[in-house]
């Protein structure tokens, strides 16, 4: 369990920031104690626990035997009304209107609107230019898609800048004192507050009195709160909590793609070959449609195979709501558990040679609970489908428009503590002709 109060929590961190934390801190823990190990980290006596069978029994009992857990500082900044706070009734509730955006009909409204969106942005930030850091374009664009795509509010200037500054203070100590990056990160949530209870109420108004549409998320959820289902609360905070769910992990997700294709040049030539047949049967300027997204497979193969080995988020918290009998052990009540990505995806039990980057692995279908970049169970991502769609149409319009090469190929990889490029993945990138 480590030092008194703090435990194993500076070991954990260091792994973390040298990205490491499979490597120096899960794996010797596993080799000494075995699959499933306690410490104690952040102040909580802890559980870790690796493997298939682990994750299933551990996140399909989410709101019986465990909870969701967060860092109070993370809760503070997403509100008490986020999902991710909400259990039974009150997360299916809200599960069921993300989904009429994020699912079926929803989907084949995105589509377009991604596409508009991804040309847009590569007109505006890449065209001109021959170098950019590629994670911060793609952390423009996926603000973009969730903010004018998805919920159909218009991105305001300055409003990117203020998210971040929200975003900042998620896992950083909730100590309040002038200039921290908690105190920042509150502040700026208030302006963010003020700003998304304009635009809620008057989108309540125009469904009220005028002629509005249900359509894009926005007016789902103020649908919703029309009809008593939901409170004006738990619509912001469910936006601010959608942006930090698609913000940092999107954008990991294709910098990771692209690295993993500057380094396999067989994998990228078959890449391009699926997205220059797609093009072969559009006429000039027709945009990619659901039906092609369901033909960009080998890209999709890609992009899970350096989930795999990149996972966005490399696991989470749950907390015991009763004591646990799992495995002859006993886990408290009070006690967290963590789950970890890397404990299936690293395993040569689940994955032949863990550590070689090889997309056809994917033909074949994974079973269940091995591949879990986007989780499982009652809290599986409910963004998964907007986030394939946002990388294999960013891929697409990269891939098809320029040439383009990793500045500095040796790039590390640090962790604080979600996953991301040291220097920004800087590119060279040049039109194709
Ligand atoms: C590559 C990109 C993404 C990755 C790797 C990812 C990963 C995850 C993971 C691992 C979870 C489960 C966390 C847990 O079990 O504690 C999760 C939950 C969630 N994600 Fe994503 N995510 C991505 C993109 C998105 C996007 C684009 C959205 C929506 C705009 C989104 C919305 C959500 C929401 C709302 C939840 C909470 C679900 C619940 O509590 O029921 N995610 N995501």
């Amino acid at each position: 369990m480590g030092l008194p109060f703090i435990g194993e929590t500076i070991e954990f961190f260091k792994a973390q920031r040298n990205n490491r934390l499979f490597d120096d801190f899960v794996q010797p823990r596993v080799t000494k104690y075995g699959k499933i190990f306690k410490t104690r980290l952040l102040g909580s006596p802890t559980v870790v626990v690796n493997g298939a069978e682990a994750n299933r029994f551990f996140l399909s009992n989410e709101f019986k035997l465990v909870i969701s857990s967060w860092p109070s500082s993370s809760v503070q900044l997403m509100g008490n009304e986020s999902i991710m706070q909400k259990q039974g009734e009150q997360h299916r509730c809200i599960r069921g209107i993300l989904a009429s955006c994020l699912h079926n009909a929803g989907l084949d409204a995105l589509v377009p609107k991604i596409c508009n969106s991804v040309q847009l942005h590569l007109d505006t930030h890449w065209h001109g230019q021959d170098s950019l850091s590629l994670y911060r374009s793609t952390k423009i664009l996926t603000f973009t898609i969730v903010f004018e795509c998805l919920l159909g509010i218009r991105v305001e200037p300055g409003m990117l800048n203020t998210f971040e500054r929200v975003l900042e203070g998620v896992f950083a100590p909730a100590i309040k004192f002038p200039g921290s990056r908690f105190s920042r990160a509150k502040k700026a949530r208030q302006e963010i507050e003020k700003m998304l209870v304009k635009v809620v109420r008057e989108k309540r108004n125009e469904m009220e009195f005028g002629n509005e549409q249900e359509g894009m998320l926005l007016s789902q959820l103020v649908a919703g709160m029309i009809r008593g289902d939901i409170t004006e609360a738990e619509v912001t905070d469910n936006v601010v909590l959608l942006v930090f769910a698609a913000h940092d992990t999107t954008s990991f997700a294709i910098a990771m793609t692209f690295k993993m294709l500057a380094q396999h040049p067989d994998c990228y030539s078959l890449l391009l070959q699926e997205h220059v047949n797609i093009m072969n049967n559009k006429r000039a300027g027709e945009i990619l449609t659901l039906e092609d997204m369901k033909k960009i497979k080998y890209t999709w193969q890609v992009a899970r195979e350096s989930m795999r080995l990149f996972p966005p988020i490399f696991g989470s918290f749950r907390k015991a709501v009763s004591d646990i009998e799992y495995e002859g052990f006993t886990i408290p009540k009070g006690w967290k558990v963590l789950w970890t990505a890397f404990g299936t995806h690293s395993n040569p039990e689940y994955f032949e040679d863990p550590l070689s980057f090889d997309p056809r692995r994917f033909e074949e279908s994974v079973p269940p609970y091995v591949y879990l970049p986007f989780g499982g169970g009652p809290r599986l991502c409910a963004g998964y489908q907007l986030a394939k769609l946002n990388i294999i149409i960013f891929v697409h319009y990269v891939v098809t428009r320029y040439d383009w090469s990793l500045i500095n190929p040796n790039e590390s990889i640090t962790m604080d503590p979600l996953p991301f490029p040291s220097q920004g993945m800087p590119i060279k990138i040049s039109p194709k002709l």
